[in-house]
């Protein structure tokens, strides 16, 4: 019973995290073209590559279980993204453009740690070894990538923003 429950809130999860990536897949580029920063543009531009291959991951992992590859409509990142959109038509063309475009990309990532976290802990409850590589390799990606605008926030973007 406990098992079959685990299973349910799986896969569900799994939906969840599976629409988020397509939405974010959406947003990447939208941001790239927004960042004034090249560094910036870069990192957005990269992960936009990786999150085809971590869609792809999902992917099978829905085949591991049997069903059907379906996103199930995730409040939390529709939220962020909206976030990120207000940040771009707010301060579009302002010096701060790019450190609130970080925080926006950086609140996405933090999302997508927390929700691969989750799943690959259970995965490895359920004894599905194949599911837990494959979440394990998105997860490693999406901390580099938070990483990556840290450095970046680090470094040139806030400190232009506070200039
Ligand atoms: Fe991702």
């Amino acid at each position: 019973m406990a098992d079959k429950d685990l299973n349910e809130l799986f896969l569900d999860t799994l939906k969840d995290i599976y629409y988020a990536e397509k939405q974010i897949l959406k947003a990447l580029p939208k941001m790239a073209k927004a960042a004034t920063s090249e560094k910036l543009q870069a990192a957005f531009t990269k992960h936009h590559d990786e999150t085809e291959g971590q869609i792809e991951r999902l992917e099978q992992i829905f085949e591991l279980l049997g069903k059907p590859a379906r996103g199930k409509k995730c409040d939390a990142i529709e939220g962020i993204l909206d976030e990120g959109k207000e940040i771009m038509d707010e301060y579009a063309k302002t010096s701060a453009l790019d450190a609130g475009l970080l925080a926006a990309a950086q609140a996405v990532e933090h999302y997508e740690m927390a929700r691969y976290g989750t799943l690959k802990a259970w995965a490895s409850k359920m004894d599905m070894p194949q599911a837990v590589k494959l979440l394990d390799q998105t997860l490693t990606e999406e901390k580099k990538t938070d990483e990556t605008l840290s450095k970046i926030a680090e470094t040139a973007v806030n400190y232009e923003a506070a200039a």
